[in-house]
């Protein structure tokens, strides 16, 4: 954010959204409890197999076990939606609402025009994480629109399926920083 990217150069951003948020941490290894919600959008199903030089050879379920261990090393467990549909997404995020500790969300395409998701997201009180594997940022012009970013509280894009151990991270960092 703010900052020129080299070329070739992953991008990692977590931008606070608010007072405390995304603060240096006291004690990293202190053991979290909570569910994060791991919401995934239309056509990551097909990852493995779906242009594989840009989104590599795994499948969503080796990030979702990816995720799933990160979570747990922070004492988190992790729920995981996945759908071609913008509405279940949208249902997804309802649900989650004074029940889940965070969101990371991966919304496929939906990132470019889901206004939808984005009323929903905007209503979910807790960290939001952005995540996708690839680095929209430097593709094709239209994907560089996010209507996911203004509701989120960091993104995490261009790490390929590290980002998902990022992203639970990174929900951790926060969840500890708003406890402190
Ligand atoms: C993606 C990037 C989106 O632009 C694209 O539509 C996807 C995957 C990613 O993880 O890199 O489906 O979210």
């Amino acid at each position: 954010m703010g900052q020129e990217q080299s070329p070739g150069r992953p991008e990692l951003t977590v931008v606070p959204n608010g007072a405390g948020e995304g603060q240096a941490l006291r004690d990293e290894t202190e053991p979290l409890a909570g569910t994060v919600l791991l919401l995934s959008g239309p056509n990551l199903s097909l990852l493995g197999q779906r242009q594989p030089e840009i989104y590599g050879h795994l499948t969503l379920d080796d990030h979702v076990a990816t995720a799933t261990r990160a979570a747990a090393q922070h004492g988190l467990s992790l729920e995981h939606v996945r759908s071609e549909y913008e509405g279940a997404l949208v249902e997804a995020v309802h649900g989650a609402r004074r029940r889940v500790a965070a969101i990371v969300v991966n919304a496929g395409a939906l990132t470019h025009y889901s206004w939808a998701l984005h009323d929903a997201l905007a209503a979910f009180e807790g960290p939001v994480v952005e995540l996708h594997l690839s680095h929209p940022g430097r593709r094709e012009p239209w994907r560089r629109l996010s209507v996911v970013t203004p509701v989120a509280t960091g993104v995490i894009a261009g790490f390929g399926g590290d980002g998902y151990r990022l992203a639970m991270d990174a929900v951790a960092s926060l969840l500890r920083a708003r406890r402190a």
